[in-house]
């Protein structure tokens, strides 16, 4: 009963006020604090952008400093979080190895779980940006067999998760500036995106006043899905399995098809109907990691040619449909040695920045109260219960 507004995926519902990321998706601009996200992908860093993210201004050189300082200090695991990996199956998806370990952090750090106290908040934040570099690393130390590294805090954030995830303890690991240039811009690409279905997850878990660590792992396991982060992962499955540029218009077609489920992974948004800018970066950057590494991928070129016919085609004209940011950045994972299991953990590993910046606001905003949205009822109307024997 009661009039409600029905709104399935929340296509025209404001859920809450934020200054954090503005989008204007018919114009393709995407903004944090006010600041184009072509500008800070080109010109800062993952830690400016985290900062910026988090304190709503960008840092001085000193605010900086402080603060990849204090994230550096977090970048430990405690020891008997190793423990968590032996529980897993080597072949389990990092994503589901995330899932469970991220939420076992609040296990681990209950001083820090404490959401009315703005020190423990700012605590909780920074431990979960610092540490969430070591966790991915782990996992994928764990599925390929190898000893998990301690962090090195000589390096940058960026180049401390590449050593973390290539190195070995035998040899000396030297961050490749190119990589390390590329990795750190995908995270600043990721860093975050307003309301989407894993913020919005983030959000509503925090609405019951749940602890921070099981709230960023409700957002893992949500953003784990193929619609969502785990578009990453999809699209350069399916542009192997495309393989070359005349097996594209099967696959254009076939996206088409209404009978037909299979979409064009890495295509479509819900709030751009105009080149995602991200997009335009990432295209940008997997050029040039593709050049400056030497890696000649003919994915690169289905890529290419796919967004191109889909491009000029009526069908994703009409819809509007344009490349996302999943669509090149599998390409610029892969050349760096990424299996695709990992694409989407590490989306995960940037949108953690963004996700306790919404968190934050969220807990600071007094008119932020337990998300409980209501259904129109389609049911039985009341009727008697019947025994078994009778039915
Ligand atoms: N390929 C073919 N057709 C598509 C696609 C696509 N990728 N995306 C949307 N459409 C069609 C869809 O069939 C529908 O057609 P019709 O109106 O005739 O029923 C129309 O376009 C609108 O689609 P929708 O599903 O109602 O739109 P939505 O806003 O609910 O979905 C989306 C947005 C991102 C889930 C969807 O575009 C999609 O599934 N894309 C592929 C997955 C993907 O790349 N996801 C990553 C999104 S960006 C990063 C992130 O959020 O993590």
């Amino acid at each position: 009963t009661g009039a409600f507004t029905y709104d399935p995926g929340f296509t025209s519902t404001a859920s809450c006020e934020s200054k954090i990321t503005y989008i204007d998706g018919d114009e393709g601009v995407l903004l944090h604090r006010g600041y184009p996200i072509g500008q800070l992908a080109e010109q800062s860093s993952f830690m400016e952008v985290a900062y910026l993210l988090l304190r709503g201004e960008l840092p001085s050189k000193t605010e900086l400093d402080s603060f990849i300082h204090t994230i550096t200090r977090h970048t430990m695991v405690h020891e008997q979080l190793a423990m968590f990996y032996r529980g897993f199956r080597r072949d389990a998806h990092p994503m589901a190895i995330m899932c469970g370990v991220v939420g076992a952090l609040s296990a681990f750090y209950h001083d820090s779980t404490d959401i009315d106290d703005p020190v423990q908040r700012m605590i909780a934040s920074h431990r979960l940006i610092a540490k969430m570099p070591t966790i991915a690393a782990m996992a994928y130390k764990y599925s390929v067999g190898q000893p998990f590294l301690y962090p090195d805090n000589s390096l940058s954030y960026t180049g401390n998760f590449l050593r973390m995830t290539f190195g070995v303890p035998a040899e000396e690991y030297v961050v490749d500036p190119v990589v390390e240039k590329a990795m750190d811009r995908i995270f600043i690409l990721h860093a975050d995106h307003e309301q989407n279905a894993s913020t919005s997850t983030v959000r509503l878990a925090s609405s019951s006043g749940a602890n921070p660590f099981a709230c960023i792992a409700a957002g893992i396991a949500c953003l784990w899905g193929p619609a969502h982060g785990g578009a990453n992962e999809a699209a350069l499955n399916m542009l192997r399995e495309i393989g070359t540029p005349d097996r594209i218009p099967e696959y254009v077609a076939r996206a088409k098809d209404k009978d037909d489920p299979f979409r064009l992974m890495g295509f479509g948004h819900r709030v751009y109907k105009n080149y995602d800018p991200r997009a335009t970066v990432m295209q940008k950057t997997a050029a040039e990691v593709l050049e400056k590494l030497g890696v000649k991928d003919p994915v690169f070129d289905v890529a290419r040619e796919l967004e191109h016919m889909a491009l000029n085609d009526p069908y994703f004209i009409d819809k509007k449909l344009y490349p996302n940011v999943d669509f090149y950045s599998g390409i610029i994972l892969s050349a760096i040695g990424f299996p695709t299991t990992m694409f989407t953990v590490l989306f995960a590993l940037a949108r953690t920045v963004g996700w306790v910046a919404q968190w934050n606001e969220m807990i600071e905003d007094p008119a932020q109260k337990i998300g409980r949205p209501r259904q129109l009822y389609t049911g039985h109307t009341q009727r008697d219960y019947v025994p078994v024997d009778k039915r």
